[in-house]
């Protein structure tokens, strides 16, 4: 199984950046656990800050891999973009995010993707990603 796990703008900044809400460990720790929890899954990882990086990402891997697991940051509340990028491959993509989403700012309770991705997970820390990718494994 191939999962592609995507992070959107400032995500790089995980464990330095505000971590009262995002916690204190940054992303490439917690992916070294993942990966040894789940050695059968081939897992794969992109960042970027920039909006046609992710789509090109999401293009890349959206008709061969059996997953991606998304967290897009700010731009899940903006882009209309990434949103056509989902409904235009074929592989399932779960929403991902740290916080609970609604239980912070209004403006971060709409989110673009939502409507075009398998299920949204928020709220779970960075357990949120685990949790999408063992939706992954136990129901394709
Ligand atoms: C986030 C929530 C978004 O509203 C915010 O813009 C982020 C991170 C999360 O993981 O909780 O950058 O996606």
């Amino acid at each position: 199984m191939k999962i592609q796990i995507i992070n959107g703008p400032n995500l790089n900044l995980l464990g330095k950046r505000e971590p009262g809400i995002y916690g204190n460990q940054g992303f490439e720790t917690f992916f070294e656990v993942l990966k040894d929890k789940y050695p059968n899954i081939e897992f794969h990882y992109f960042q970027s800050n920039v909006e046609g990086e992710i789509i090109n990402q999401l293009h890349q891997v959206g008709f061969s891999f059996d997953g991606v697991v998304l967290n897009a940051g700010a731009y899940t509340h903006t882009s209309v973009a990434i949103a056509d990028a989902i409904a235009g491959i074929k592989t399932p993509v779960i929403e991902v995010h740290i916080s609970n989403v609604y239980a912070r700012e209004e403006f971060r309770h709409h989110s673009m993707l939502a409507k075009n991705c398998k299920g949204i997970i928020t709220g779970f820390g960075l357990q949120s990603y685990e949790l999408a990718v063992i939706n992954f494994c136990t129901q394709p």
